[in-house]
């Protein structure tokens, strides 16, 4: 087997150290990376934020903080050799002073910790500071790579408000650091089954050649969360799914599902590729938000468990009578050879019942003649559908049609199955690890690029725009615990569809 190598010797830099994606995501992912033996021995973390402690007492907190997120595969031992190596700066970001100390605290750790001088700065601060980080970072000079040593940009999700929001902010880092410095993080792309999407289309040979108008009847993306708004509402009132979701998450999958293969596994070749897909999508006219576009609220209801779940307007800290969409369902049409007249359909939620990301690919019905009089339950021959299950359950089921045995000739939809699981295991991972250890390495494949971006805010603004000026007169729309308001349901009839079964 072989094995990948370690990252080059570097410092990693977060802004916002003493922040929830630091402690939840960031520090369990550096430690998976470093307990598979894929950190450089020359690596060193540096957290800055404007809470007041030395490193001793940053260490501390991220000890108590780590065992917690890290869990069953938490060892003492390890974390004991490894957390030396993490430093805390106190800085408002938005003094120049903070960047002058940086500059002087990576010039020390670089000589305690032999590290020579690569740079990785990760943005895990609320947007409206990325800009500014980014201008700081350059005017000290550490945006600058010089005698064949790298100072890569790091920058988390809302990236833009929409497309304007979005061009500006492209148009400030740029300003500071170049294109190929810039790792814009989507982290589906970080899931290991959103990657083998790639692997499944074009490592095998029966796929690609049906994999078109010709053999697919339509394609459904589904991303359901059974989580409400937790404690992010002054995010998320303002947000809503759309934002939340649709330009990154979803469309970052659709755009895996549908590209044209690529010419080589080059970051650019790849991401080329993307964006010209996206950019084949029909755009919507203000007719088409009216009948393409579904929004909805949750109102109060029940898990699964049975247990009372508040309304989205009661939620804490949302605003009365609050008219933010919690749930967007999509029907988009792609306009190329591949996929003409194959609908995509996209929903997304929160307050549903199950948390489950997946596609489903329904092929085309064969023709019914030869088992009219041999079908169980229906009265047509069921399709043939492939599940990717993106999560939980990681895998892929293909169903298919067999023979009930017995002497009448009748049929039954039946699954094949794969589990992630079963082949290679139960590998602690939180999405971050690819992401941060590609950047480490300059392989920029699995992040967002400029064009990308504004590709996706391109598609939506025009149904932000039609729903801002036509606030939802019938929110909340769904019961929390349903899969989503009956229009959604309505807008797959009308093409003698239907969301495919819950697992
Ligand atoms: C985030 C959104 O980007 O993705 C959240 O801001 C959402 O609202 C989350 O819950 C979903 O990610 P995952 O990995 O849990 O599917």
């Amino acid at each position: 087997m072989t094995t990948a190598a370690k990252t080059p010797p570097s410092v990693i830099v977060i802004f916002g150290a003493a922040g929830d994606l630091t402690g939840r995501k960031l520090v369990p992912a550096l430690y998976h990376l470093a307990s598979q033996e894929l950190l450089a021995n020359e690596f060193a973390m540096i957290g800055i934020d404007r809470a007041d402690m030395d490193s001793q007492a940053y260490r501390d907190y991220l000890s108590a903080s780590a065992e917690d997120h890290i869990g069953k595969h938490f060892s003492d031992e390890l974390w004991q050799s490894k957390i030396p190596r993490a430093y805390y700066m106190q800085g408002d970001f938005l003094d120049d002073k903070t960047y002058t100390d940086l500059k002087k605290k990576l010039l020390k750790i670089d000589k305690e910790q032999n590290t020579p001088g690569n740079y990785l700065f990760y943005l895990a601060t609320p947007p409206r500071f990325f800009g500014e980080i980014a201008q700081r970072l350059k005017s000290s000079g550490l945006a600058e790579e010089e005698n064949g040593l790298w100072r890569r940009l790091i920058v988390e999700k809302p990236f833009g408000n929409d497309l304007q929001s979005a061009q500006e902010l492209n148009r400030n880092l740029h300003q500071s650091f170049q294109e190929h410095q810039i790792y814009r993080i989507d982290h589906y792309l970080g899931k290991e089954t959103v990657q083998n999407i790639m692997t499944y289309r074009f490592g095998n040979g029966t796929v690609e050649p049906i994999w078109n108008h010709h053999y697919i009847d339509h394609v459904q993306i589904t991303v359901a969360e059974s989580l409400g708004v937790e404690n992010r509402a002054s995010y998320y009132d303002h947000a809503g799914a759309m934002r939340d979701m649709v330009p990154n998450h979803l469309l970052a999958l659709l755009s895996i599902i549908a590209m044209e293969p690529p010419n080589s596994f080059n970051a650019d070749a790849i991401r080329d590729e993307q964006t010209k897909v996206l950019k084949c999508i029909q755009p919507f006219s203000p007719e088409m938000v009216l009948t393409h576009a579904v929004r909805g609220q949750y109102d109060e209801g029940q898990n699964e468990q049975g247990d009372r779940m508040p309304a989205y307007r009661d939620e804490p800290d949302i605003a009365d009578g609050s008219n933010t969409e919690t749930y967007v369902a999509l029907k988009l049409m792609i306009d190329t050879w591949r996929w003409a007249g194959v609908p995509f359909y996209l929903r997304t939620g929160k307050r549903l019942p199950k948390r489950c990301t997946e596609v489903v690919i329904q092929y085309r019905h064969a023709p019914n003649m030869m088992f009219r009089d041999a079908l169980v339950k229906r009265n047509n021959v069921a399709p043939n559908r492939l599940v990717i299950r993106i999560q939980p359950n990681e895998g892929i089921s293909l169903q298919f049609n067999a023979k009930v045995p017995g002497t009448l000739p009748r049929l039954s939809t039946v699954n094949m199955e794969f589990n992630y699981s079963d082949y290679f295991g139960d590998k602690p991972s939180t999405g971050y690890e690819t992401l941060i250890y590609d950047c480490m390495c300059g392989d920029a494949t699995l992040f967002k690029r400029a064009d990308n971006i504004e590709a996706g805010w391109e598609l939506v603004q025009p149904i932000l725009d039609v729903w801002s000026a036509l606030p939802a007169r019938t929110f909340p729309n769904y019961a929390a615990g349903s899969w989503g308001p009956q229009k959604a349901d309505d807008l797959l009839a009308k093409a003698g569809h239907q969301w495919s079964t819950h697992p």
